[in-house]
């Protein structure tokens, strides 16, 4: 199954995907409470999911995508064709009602239009790339179909906007959770604020439930590793996972193979 990515989103997984959820056991139902550009939720298609993530106005957009993908489509139409018109004076206008107004259609719309397809966030919670010179952002027309195939796939997930913690407290024993949460290097290109520390009393709690998760975390460039190490009794399968490279290490000047760490916490 190969699908386009509605959104671009930091530190997705898209290139790792298939391979990831190679290693997903059964389960009732699917939490993925770090969902980003959910490129793993759209590889599994799941029939029950729960989806969150503490970026409100990413929630907000998979909602609209989901409750009303044609209005989405317009808005974005709408934006586009000004853009193309006025230049880029249009881009920072977006950028600044946006960062007044949290509206998803703006998140989307500077997602698409925005220096290497990078979303950038500020310590203020404040979007702060800024716009792509030398290339148009995707046609209203290819992404119109591209967001009606979303609109589609998404039509059974329920979505949180939220704290993983919170998004997550009605688990049970029968579901699965899968974490990909902002790594050391990256966390403060994010949304909010994210504690290494919590997270690993979290696998603790979801050990403690007999709660099956995968989490990916940090992992190795080339030979230089830089595994960030998860404590050993919080899991029990470590795989490496080869990964295409990101535009966040693109930019780095990274031109080494990347291998990224799943955690499993079961055999
Ligand atoms: C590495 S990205 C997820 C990428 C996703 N797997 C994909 O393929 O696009 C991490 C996500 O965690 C979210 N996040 C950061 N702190 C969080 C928290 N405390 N609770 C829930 N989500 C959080 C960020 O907004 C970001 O979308």
């Amino acid at each position: 199954m190969s699908y386009s990515p509605v959104i671009k989103w930091s530190g997705s997984k898209r290139s790792q995907a298939a391979e990831i959820v190679k290693f997903f056991p059964d389960f009732e139902r699917y939490y993925e409470p770090f969902i980003g550009g959910g490129s793993v939720l759209r590889r599994l298609s799941p029939e029950r999911a729960i989806c969150g993530d503490l970026c409100e106005p990413l929630i907000d957009l998979y909602q609209f995508i989901v409750e009303n993908p044609i209005a989405l489509i317009e808005a974005y139409s709408e934006e586009w064709y000004r853009l193309k018109d006025k230049g880029q004076g249009v881009y920072y206008e977006i950028r600044r009602r946006f960062n007044k107004l949290y509206l998803p259609q703006d998140l989307l719309f500077l997602s698409r239009t925005c220096a290497n397809g990078l979303i950038r966030f500020n310590r203020k919670g404040e979007f702060n790339n800024g716009f792509h010179i030398t290339r148009d952002g995707i046609k209203p027309e290819t992404l119109g179909k591209i967001i009606l195939e979303w609109s589609e796939a998404l039509k059974n997930v329920e979505f949180r906007r939220g704290d993983y913690r919170q998004t997550t407290a009605d688990i049970t024993d029968n579901d699965f959770v899968y974490l990909d949460p902002p790594y050391f290097a990256t966390k403060g290109m994010y949304y909010g604020g994210f504690e290494f520390e919590d997270l690993c009393d979290y696998l603790e709690y979801l050990n403690s439930r007999g709660i099956k998760f995968a989490l990916s975390y940090d992992g190795i460039s080339g030979d230089k590793s830089r595994v960030v190490e998860l404590p050993k009794e919080l899991y029990k399968q470590h795989k490496l996972i080869k990964s295409g490279l990101s535009s966040f290490k693109r930019l780095q000047g990274n031109v080494e193979t990347v291998y990224e760490s799943l955690y499993l916490n079961f055999e």
